[in-house]
This record gives C-alpha cells, structure tokens and sequence, in this order.
C-alpha cells in the first residue's frame, strides 16, 4: 500500500467547503427517480441528466467529488468528453460505487449483507485504470426493536464485508469510503438509532483495524442519529446534532480525515440544518462533510422533469442546494436562506 497519494486525496475530498456528489444511483434506483419525474430511464435520459449536474456553473467551488455508478463512469458528455476528463479539469475526483447491493442473510430473517467481494480486486484495478481515484461500498443495517434487529451477527458480517472491501481499496490506490447507513425506516425512537448506530461504527473500526486499514486513508459515510421516519416524537436540529457527535466521539477514531454524511431519506433543508449545527457546534477531531445523493438532487430532478428546457432551472436548483451545503460546513448556514433563494 502506498499511504501518501491515498491520505493526500482523502483529504482533497473534504478540503474547505466542499463535499462530495453521490450520483451514483444503479439503473434501477435512477429508473424510480426518473419514475417520479415521469421521464423514461433511457440510457440517453441518465446521460443527459448525469452531464446536467457535472456542468452546473461553479459546482467545483461546493463539490470536490462525484460518486459515480459503473455506466457513468463509462460515459461522455454530449461533446465527447468523457465524464471522468469533464470532471477532472474542474478539480473534481470521481468515485465509483463498487458494492453489488444487499442481499438477505442467511439466518437471519430481516437482515441484509452487501455483497461484491468477488473479483473485487480486478474490477479497482479496472476503475483505478478508468480516472477513479475513490470507492463506495453502502452497508445496510436495519432497525425492528421488537424483533431483536440489528443482531450482533448482522453488525459483523457487514463490518467483515466493509473492512475486506476496504483493505482491497487501499491495495488499489483507491481511497475507500466505508458506509454502514442504518436507514431511518421504522417507529423506532433516536435512542434506538444511536444505540445502533453506536454498536455498528464500534464493530466498522475493529474490523478496519483487524483487516490492516490504513485510517488516513478512509473516509466514513454515515447516517446521522436520526428519530424513525414514522416515530411519533421527532428530535429537533440540535438533538440530532447533539446525539449524532456524541455517537461518533464514543467510535470514530481521531485518526479519520473525514465523516461525510449520507442524507438518507432526510429533505434537504434538514440534511442541510443538521450538518451546520453539528459544524456550529466544533470543533470536532474529523472534517463533517457531506456525501448526499437525494438531499443534493431532489430540487434539480423536480426542476428538469426530463425537459432539455428545464436545464438552467435544474442547475440553479443544484448549484443552490450544493452552495448552501458548503455554507453548513463552517456552520455560517442559516434557514433564513431557503427563503431567499
Ligand atoms: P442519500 O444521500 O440519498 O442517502 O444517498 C447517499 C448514498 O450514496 C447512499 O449510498
């Protein structure tokens, strides 16, 4: 492993400012984004709209990386350029999302492991050939307190599964963005989510340490300590805040450059409140950053509706949301804002 290039671009991605893009949706959740926008999930619809985010005016000033899924990474803008190139020569890296997706685990009704470890190692090698220079592997940890859920077992296996992607990352120059997202699905409390999101990242560490993870070189993707969609009582902005960074204190080594959130289901005016209030509440011993897919692009794909007319108005609502998410990584974010814009 060669640890410098590897720490040099983890920091890159959460420099001032900046965070990171995750447009790297597979064809069949881009197909339920476009579903909602009535506009047919066409190979040329997904490019289209791929080369909408990537030439938004200034989005290199709010995003210094773009998750990209497979075909996308493969893909050029309408002038021929290459995405990874288009990309690169406004200072943005590209990632690739190189998990295959979770799948039931064995003996453990209502619990899920990634998989995507075999031939892992050969398709980085491709991706690191191809201009990535970062990865994403996306667990998912589920929370049912009346069935006992998430079990120790279904924490481990995923950890196992994160730390082994992550190892092969770093051996391929790649820097690995490790995301353990307990999803916010549930009647469940902010406590329960804590609870597990505390157990989870504790069991994620271990099993970086034991797979020889180098953690300057790691970024985490979290979900914030959430109330379940459906709870009746939710938690305000800065018991959110409050909770989530007690969490991370208790778990995440100082030696990580950098937490970039997941939006998870949250709008995106409270992915937004919640990152400057916990930025407002520094300093804390990593960079919080963002990493959002749907709290990023929602307002963009409303404003295109698969429309070549709506272009402008769908990159003035990316370019909006991304420059405020900048604004919440030193706190200087306000609500009042929305308004304004
Ligand atoms: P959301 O911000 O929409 O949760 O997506 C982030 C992501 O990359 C999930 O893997």
């Amino acid at each position: 492993m060669n640890a410098d290039p590897l720490v040099r671009t983890a920091a890159e991605l959460v420099s001032p400012d900046r965070g990171i893009l995750a447009a790297d949706e597979s064809n069949s959740t881009i197909a339920n984004r476009f579903d909602d926008i009535d506009t047919e999930s066409s190979l040329d619809n997904r490019r289209a709209y791929r080369e909408l985010l990537f030439t938004t005016p200034d989005m290199e000033r709010y995003v210094s990386g773009v998750i990209l899924y497979d075909e996308t990474l493969r893909q050029e803008a309408a002038d021929g350029t290459p995405f990874v190139q288009l990309l690169a020569s406004k200072g943005v890296q590209a990632g690739i999302k190189v998990d295959q997706g979770p799948q039931p685990l064995a003996g453990y009704p209502g619990e899920m492991v990634t998989e995507g470890l075999t031939g892992l190692r050969e398709r980085l090698k491709e991706y690191a050939d191809l201009g990535a220079s970062f990865a994403k592997w996306r667990a998912v940890i589920e929370i049912d307190p009346d069935a006992g859920i998430p079990t120790a077992a279904g924490i481990d296996a995923n950890a196992h599964a994160l730390a082994r992607y992550a190892a092969l990352c770093q051996e391929q120059g790649l820097v690995p963005i490790v995301e353990p997202e307990v999803v916010m699905e549930g009647s469940h409390d902010l406590a329960a989510c804590e609870a597990a999101t505390e157990h989870s990242l504790a069991t994620v560490f271990e099993h970086l340490r034991r797979f020889g993870v180098l953690l300057e070189g790691v970024l985490l993707k979290p979900n914030m300590v959430v109330s379940g969609k459906t709870c009746p009582t939710q938690a305000s902005v800065d018991e959110v805040a409050a909770a989530t960074l007690r969490c991370f204190r208790r778990t995440v080594p100082a030696a990580v450059p950098g937490i970039v959130f997941l939006s998870g289901g949250q709008s995106p005016q409270d992915a937004t409140a919640h990152l400057n209030a916990m930025n407002a509440m520094g300093p804390s011993p990593w960079e919080l950053s963002y990493s959002y897919g749907r709290a990023l692009q929602q307002p963009a794909l409303a404003a295109w509706l698969g429309k070549p007319q709506n272009v402008e108005a769908a990159q003035r609502a990316f370019g909006q949301r991304a420059r405020l998410n900048s604004l919440a990584r030193s706190g200087a974010y306000d609500a009042s804002m929305e308004l304004a814009a």
